[in-house]
């Protein structure tokens, strides 16, 4: 048998790490590793936080799982702070990024049929958006590296360019839903949506009676320095999945929505067995409990500037390799010159300088450290880079 026991869908490198210490990772062979990718923009405390720790490992003892069919104690009260600092009215706990979008989608159809308008269906999203892997998600975006050999994949999906407010008008029609974009692409390339355009789809919801999704699985939850991205452009979604940070490490997603455009998702319209179990939710309130802190979306803030202007600073010195930053917060991407490959330097800053990084589109390579980093990780990344950048040699063409 050729196949390996472990599904082999990931391009897996020879990093095996065993162990978390804060914002470092350590591996099977005891190398030891700056982590700023964070599990993919995951683990918002670091590693191994001894609030989340402890919240896990008591609840583990006292209820882990039980089902949906009883009374949620930990849940609503979970829910309850979200509500409390958020736009939402209402929240659905599932176990990933992705099966927060699937919420979305439904919640959004779900609206519209319960409004009288079921043949409102139509969702449109953005050119290299990245909401999941399930077939809905990977309907609701347009690259063909993860739709491809998965057809026939859900209809009711249309696609404009990022950030173009015009193209995306000019495809609604009496099929529309609304729209579904990510505040900030992470995958796509850590692409920041405009002001004009992000407040435009909200006029232009309004306007219509449509909705508006905001996908902020990556880019939500304190990571830009407000513990959410829309706060940035002074407007509200109507609907958002959520994911990754929210729980810290341990599988926690979530869909937020207001009370109007929940108005479909009555008993039995939707489910999950595991989702919003006790031990994920002991994990939630955890997170929130450090998040809400004074002053730790300051320092979040704070360290994202920090940062930012390093990598300002670095550019010149290595314009071999490096052409701009963008991003926001402690959601940062460095753009790479034309021919140096993501995946290429991320290797070399990897297997050479024990520094953790992820690849993403548009010929940029992610930044997402831990939102607990300090000075001494800002400068130990910086140092790195700066070494990484020096000796660097780009892989031949072939
Ligand atoms: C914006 C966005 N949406 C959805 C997802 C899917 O989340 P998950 O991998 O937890 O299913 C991701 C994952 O990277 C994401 O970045």
């Amino acid at each position: 048998m050729a196949i390996t026991p472990l599904m082999p869908v990931y391009p897996r490198c020879g990093v095996r790490p065993v162990r978390g210490e804060g914002c470092h990772l350590i591996g099977e062979d005891g190398t030891r590793y700056l982590d700023m990718a964070a599990g993919i923009a995951v683990n918002a405390l670091g590693h191994g936080h001894p609030h989340l720790v402890k919240a896990i490992a008591e609840q583990a003892a006292t209820l882990m799982h039980v089902s949906n069919l009883y009374g949620s104690p930990q849940g609503e009260a979970l829910a309850e702070r979200i509500v409390a600092n958020s736009f939402a009215d209402t929240v659905f706990f599932t176990n990933s990024g992705t099966e927060a979008v699937e919420c979305a989608i439904k919640t959004a159809r779900r609206f519209h049929f319960a409004e009288g308008n079921p043949q409102r269906h139509t969702i449109i999203t953005f050119e290299n958006a990245f909401h999941g892997r399930t077939m809905g998600a990977i309907s609701a975006t347009n690259q063909s590296k993860m739709r491809d050999g998965f057809e026939p994949l859900l209809p009711g999906f249309a696609y404009a360019p990022f950030n173009d407010l015009a193209a995306a008008l000019a495809l609604i029609d009496d099929e529309t839903a609304g729209f579904m974009v990510e505040t900030i692409q992470g995958e796509g390339g850590v692409s920041v949506a405009t002001p004009e355009f992000i407040q435009g789809l909200r006029r232009v919801c309004d306007e219509h009676g449509l909705l508006l999704i905001l996908d902020e699985v990556q880019c939500g939850y304190g990571r830009t320095g407000k513990m959410w991205a829309y706060e940035h452009y002074g407007i509200e979604p109507d609907i958002m999945p959520i994911a990754k940070g929210i729980g810290g490490g341990f599988p926690l997603g979530a869909c937020l929505a207001t009370e109007r455009a929940a108005k479909g998702m009555v008993i039995g319209t939707h489910g999950s067995t595991y989702g919003g179990n006790p031990l994920a939710m002991a994990a939630g309130q955890a997170v929130l409990d450090v998040m809400l802190e004074d002053g730790f979306l300051a320092q979040v803030e704070a360290m994202g500037e920090r940062l930012r202007g390093g990598l300002e600073q670095l550019i010149p010195n290595h314009d071999h390799v490096f052409e701009g930053v963008r991003g926001r917060g402690l959601m940062l991407g460095l753009k790479l010159k034309a021919g140096v490959e993501p995946r290429d330097f991320v290797a070399h800053a990897r297997d050479n300088h024990q520094l953790l990084l992820v690849a993403a589109g548009g010929n940029v390579v992610r930044i997402l450290p831990p939102l607990v980093i300090d000075e001494r990780h800002v400068v130990e990344c910086l140092d790195k880079l700066a070494t990484a950048a020096r000796v660097y040699v780009p892989a031949a063409d072939d």
